[in-house]
């Protein structure tokens, strides 16, 4: 590595998982975990089969300040030894942005180190490149819990939408299919594991916004007649739980297959030389969809990066590894004042 490194502790709480981690390097990376802590709620929401917002801010807030000291402790590291305290300013559930962003201003207030505001997404953009050390340009398809959009990447400010979701984003479409056929939450690793069992020609799901069943220029999804589909396909009964999460995996795999076609050509405009394909967010820690997505990437002459699944759903390695990229191009941190965002888009950087 050449250049000053930055070491930077990143702090996660949009969702449901509490999570701070310590991370050193520089742009473009690869960079290292020196410690990782992810305390996930999962428990507490189970019942309700989603997030129920109110008991996760005040789980994070319980919670908060024993991750943040396992995570230094972890490292062997003090405040004192950092460049920055990189926190996730939005999007999310407000109340749980609000606690780590306060804790996180704290912080820096008492240690003298700069508030690095992290944009969660901007954390599962750049992964790969704390991961694999991937330049820019790259395609991204963003696949979460809230989210599902197609990017090309040009830089750390230059962000362009090729597609986003009308409806549901698709890790949101597990979890309702999970719900719906009785599956534990969260959905997407049950959904995944019944459909290794399951026929996917079991069933003819619809596949939504599809070229040529309705073409459209750009590259959006949308979800919610798949989840419809699959909710009436149950209601008949008779069909088996591995079928129908095998037929749903097979729908959502076609859609993403093809949309992702359709942004490669519009990245492709944009950046001629660009031939990265990077997957992020929750969704991408699906093996199946990886491997689908491998296969077009191949076909069109992409090579694909896509984080281990640890790295996929939330964590702070993410938010910290962002914060190394904002010191790396020459930020000297956020005012205090900055506010939490429960809505903050990408392609607003
Ligand atoms: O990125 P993430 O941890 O949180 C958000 O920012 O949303 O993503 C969580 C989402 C959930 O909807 C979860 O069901 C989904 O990612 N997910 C998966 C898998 N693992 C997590 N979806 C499909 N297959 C998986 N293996
Ligand atoms: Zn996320």
């Amino acid at each position: 590595m050449t250049g000053k490194s930055f070491t930077v502790l990143g702090i996660e709480t949009s969702c449901d998982e509490t999570a701070a981690a310590v991370v050193r390097g520089l742009a473009p990376g690869p960079g290292e975990i020196l410690s990782n802590i992810v305390f996930s709620q999962v428990e507490a929401h189970a019942p309700y089969g989603g997030v129920v917002p109110e008991i996760a801010s005040r789980a994070h807030l319980e919670i908060i300040d024993g991750v943040i000291e396992r995570a230094l402790a972890d490292a062997k590291l003090t405040l004192g030894e950092l460049d920055g305290i990189a926190v996730t300013a939005g999007p999310g559930l407000i109340g749980g942005v609000m606690v780590g962003l306060t804790t996180a201003k704290a912080l820096a207030l008492g240690s003298g180190k700069p508030l690095l505001a992290v944009n969660h997404l901007m954390g599962h953009a750049m992964t790969v490149r704390l991961t694999h050390g991937v330049e820019f340009p790259f395609l991204l398809l963003l696949v979460s819990g809230g989210h599902c959009q197609l990017l090309g990447v040009g830089g750390p400010q230059d962000f362009r939408l090729y597609g986003s979701t009308i409806d549901d984003a698709v890790g949101e479409a597990f979890d309702k299919t999970a719900k719906i056929l009785g599956l534990p939450y969260p959905g997407g690793p049950a959904v995944e594991q019944a459909a290794k069992t399951g026929n996917p020609r079991a069933h003819e799901l619809p596949r939504p916004l599809v070229t040529g069943h309705n073409v459209r220029a750009n590259a959006e999804f949308s979800f919610s007649g798949l989840k419809t589909a699959v909710r009436q396909l149950h209601d008949r009964g008779g069909a088996r739980i591995e079928d129908v999460s095998a037929a749903f995996q097979a729908a959502v795999i076609d859609i993403l297959t093809d949309r992702t076609r359709t942004a490669m050509a519009m990245f492709r405009k944009d950046f001629p030389t660009g031939n990265v394909l990077v997957m992020a967010g929750g969704v991408a820690a699906n093996q199946a969809i990886g491997t689908a997505l491998a296969k077009l990437a191949k076909d069109e002459g992409f090579v694909t990066r896509i984080p281990p699944p640890a790295l996929c759903t939330d964590n702070a390695a993410m938010i910290a590894w962002a914060g190394v990229e904002k010191l790396a191009a020459g930020s000297a941190g956020d005012p205090l004042s900055v506010s939490p965002r429960a809505r903050w888009p990408l392609a607003d950087i």
